[in-house]
C-alpha cells in the first residue's frame, strides 16, 4: 500500500488531498457543463446506482431533474417507500412514481418459464418507462446510473452502455429524442459509488443494499406469479433480513434472500393439518458473484428464522436451507 501511495504521490505527482467530497464537486461541474441550463430525465430503478446518480444530479441541477420510478411490484418490503421518500424529501425532485404492479401481474398470468418471465418484465418495464417519458413532455437530456463494470461488460468505451436486465433502457435516449446521455458514475466502481452516495447524504440502508436482480422478487417465486406468492417471499425476506441484522451478519454475508419453492407439504399447526408452501433460505459469500460459497450461518440462527417464518407468514409451513455452492447452482433460483 505504502509503495503504491509513494508511487502515486512521488513519481506521478498526485496530491494527497483527494476525497469523495472533492470528486463530487468535479462531477457536479462536469454535469453542469454538459447540461447547461437544460432539463434531465432519469429512470430510478430502486437500486443503489440510479439513486446515487439522482442525488448527484440533484446537487448539480436541482429542480431541473425529473425522475421516473417504475415500480413493478416486485420490490422488497419497504424499499419502494424508501426511494420515494428520499426523492421527495431529502432530494425534492419532480418524481413520477408509477405503480405498475397490476399490469405486470396481468402480463405474467399463466407464465411459469423463468426466461419468459424475465423477458416480459423487461419488455413491460421499458414500455411503461417510455409511456411516462412521453406523458411528461420534452426533457433535454437523459441520465442513467451506468457504472464502470457496466461499461466494461458492454465492451464499449463510448456511447450508451448496456444496463443489466430490465433496466436496459440503452436504446431510449435516441428513440425519445434526447440531446445527450448523462452518465456521471461511469468511471466508478461499486464501492466508490457507495462512498459517493454517503457523501451526498443518502442513508446507509440504501447505499449498502444487497445486489437485487432487476426482475426482483418475481424470480424468487418458482412458477406462476400471484400477489399472494409474492407476499410470502416479501414477508419471509423481511424476517430473514431482520434476523441477519440482529445477528450482526448483514454486511459479512454477501447476499441472502428467500425463495418460494413450488413445493407444498403437509404440516400441523395447533390441532389443524396444514398443506402449505416450503420457503427456501439462500445465503452466500462471494467476492465477484461468479462463484459463491454457502454462508455458514449458525444453526441457532437458522432455527430462529425458520420458527419466525412458519409462525408469522401465512401460507408457509416449512423452511429449507439451500446448501449448494455456485457452481453448479446459480445464486438465484430462476
Ligand atoms: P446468479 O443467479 O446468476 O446471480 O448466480 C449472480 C448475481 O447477479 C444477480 N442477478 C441479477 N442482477 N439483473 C441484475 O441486475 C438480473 O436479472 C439478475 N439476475 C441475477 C444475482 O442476484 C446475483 O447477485
Amino acid at each position: 500500500m505504502r509503495i503504491l501511495s509513494n508511487f502515486l504521490m512521488d513519481v506521478c505527482g498526485l496530491k494527497g488531498d483527494w476525497s469523495m467530497e472533492a470528486y463530487a464537486d468535479i462531477a457536479v461541474r462536469q454535469i453542469r457543463e454538459q447540461v447547461g441550463d437544460g432539463t434531465v430525465l432519469l429512470g430510478l430503478s430502486g437500486g443503489v446506482d440510479s439513486a446515487v446518480a439522482a442525488a448527484l444530479l440533484y446537487r448539480a441541477i436541482g429542480g431541473r431533474l425529473t425522475c421516473v420510478y417504475v415500480d413493478h411490484g416486485f420490490m422488497r418490503a419497504g424499499e419502494s417507500d424508501q426511494v420515494v421518500d428520499i426523492f421527495t424529501k431529502t432530494f425534492p425532485v419532480e418524481l413520477v412514481h408509477v405503480n405498475a404492479a397490476d399490469r405486470f401481474f396481468a402480463d405474467l398470468k399463466g407464465v411459469t418459464d423463468p426466461e419468459t418471465k424475465r423477458k416480459i418484465i423487461g419488455r413491460d418495464f421499458v414500455e411503461v418507462f417510455k409511456e411516462e417519458a412521453r406523458k411528461l413532455g420534452k426533457r433535454d437530456h437523459f441520465a442513467q446510473g451506468t457504472i464502470y463494470p457496466d461499461v466494461i461488460e458492454s465492451g464499449k468505451a463510448k456511447g450508451s452502455a448496456v444496463i443489466k436486465s430490465h433496466h436496459n433502457v440503452g436504446g431510449l435516449p435516441a428513440e425519445l429524442g434526447f440531446e445527450s446521455l448523462v452518465e456521471p458514475l461511469r468511471m466508478l466502481f461499486k464501492d466508490e459509488v457507495r462512498k459517493l452516495g454517503l457523501t451526498l447524504g443518502l442513508p446507509e440502508s440504501l447505499v449498502y443494499r444487497q445486489p437485487f436482480p432487476g426482475p426482483g422478487l418475481a424470480i424468487r417465486v418458482i412458477g406462476e406469479l400471484t400477489p399472494d406468492k409474492v407476499r410470502i417471499v416479501r414477508e419471509s425476506d423481511l424476517i430473514l433480513r431482520q434476523e441477519m441484522a440482529a445477528a450482526g451478519l448483514s454486511k459479512s454475508v454477501s447476499q441472502y434472500f428467500t425463495v418460494l419453492t413450488g413445493a407444498h407439504s403437509v404440516g400441523v399447526m395447533g390441532d389443524e393439518r396444514t398443506y402449505a408452501y416450503a420457503v427456501a433460505l439462500r445465503a452466500v459469500t462471494t467476492d465477484d458473484f461468479m462463484t459463491a460459497d454457502v454462508a455458514q450461518l449458525p444453526y441457532e440462527l437458522l432455527g430462529k428464522i425458520a420458527t419466525r417464518i412458519v409462525g408469522e407468514v401465512a401460507g408457509c409451513n416449512r423452511v429449507l436451507y439451500d446448501i449448494t455452492t455456485k457452481p453448479p447452482a446459480s445464486i438465484e433460483w430462476e
